[in-house]
């Protein structure tokens, strides 16, 4: 019941069922950018063996999925039930066609039946050096395609040690969703992922961490779009793992995990969910 409490303090993140006392419980999500791993035939099998292992978990009450490279989605998509596993993409550009050599247009991903497209992650900011405002030409492109983005958001570590993670992260939001109409904030997830967490030399925010910055980025998005911004789930990305997904997904503002290096085996991913799950619901599994 404790936790239980602790979960329901969160007054943002209310949506969909109702558990045993009657309370509402949150949706939740899980996902995983495969980034530049796996061949078309070890996407295949990852996601058939994943969509397997996790088909009894009621997707009301959590949605889960997985973004592959460009090369594997037309596989992906013949291998797996929507319904099991949406499958994104990790990249798009914003125009429907034209002089663009080595982009990929949103009616391409569209053709393939891609249901989500994942924007800004924090590679492309830092490596490829993407800006705040071709974020937001990329989000509205991909709302006004009919499919969902995933803006990714994130401060450096340098942004953390100058404390000014809450100016980068209001920042990337408010650039990133400029002129976003709030007719798609259902077709909205962000992920918060701080760049020193991400990858085998970051070391996981801790809970407490995470839950200030969920909180201001809630408090951001209802700024942006009025109540209803609370709405949006947000995903904490960045060394998730086994030990500490559960401390995470109780924090009341975390809606999700975006799970990179501890998801990239079908086994261990679904044992994080169903811990996370549990740990939600002030279960022991
Ligand atoms: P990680 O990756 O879980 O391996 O740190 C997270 C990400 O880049 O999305």
């Amino acid at each position: 019941m404790k936790m239980m409490l602790n979960i329901y303090c969160g007054c943002f993140a209310m949506r969909g069922m109702q558990d045993w006392e009657g309370d509402e419980m949150k949706k939740l999500y899980f996902g995983s950018n495969l980034k530049m791993y796996k061949t078309i035939r070890e996407t295949a099998e990852y996601l058939g063996e994943l969509a397997k292992r996790t088909k009894d978990i009621d997707r009301n009450e959590m949605e889960l999925f997985i973004i592959p490279s460009y090369t594997s989605l037309a596989e992906a998509a013949k291998t797996v039930e929507p319904h099991l596993v949406k499958l994104g993409a990790q990249n798009m550009c914003w125009e429907e066609k034209g002089q663009f050599t080595g982009e990929i247009s949103p009616l391409m991903l569209k053709e393939l039946g891609i249901e989500l497209v994942m924007v800004g992650h924090s590679e492309r900011r830092h490596v490829f050096h993407e800006s705040d405002e071709e974020e937001n030409r990329k989000v509205r492109c991909v709302l006004e395609q009919g499919m969902k983005a995933l803006l990714c958001i994130g401060e450096t570590a340098k942004e953390k040690e100058y404390s000014t993670s809450a100016e980068t992260l209001r920042t990337q939001l408010k650039v990133g969703l400029y002129k976003v109409s709030e007719k798609w904030i259902p077709d909205i997830r962000i992920a918060y992922e701080p760049v020193w967490s991400i990858g085998v030399n970051g070391t996981p925010a801790s809970a407490g961490y995470a839950q200030r910055m969920h909180r201001m980025i809630k408090q951001t998005l209802i700024e942006v779009f009025g109540e209803a911004g609370g709405k949006i789930p947000v995903l904490y990305g960045g060394s998730v793992n086994l030990q500490n997904a559960e401390e995470l997904i109780v924090q009341p503002d975390i809606d999700g995990l975006f799970v990179g290096r501890a998801a990239w085996d079908a086994e261990p991913f679904d044992r994080l969910i169903r811990r996370a799950m549990c740990a939600h619901r002030g279960r022991s599994c």
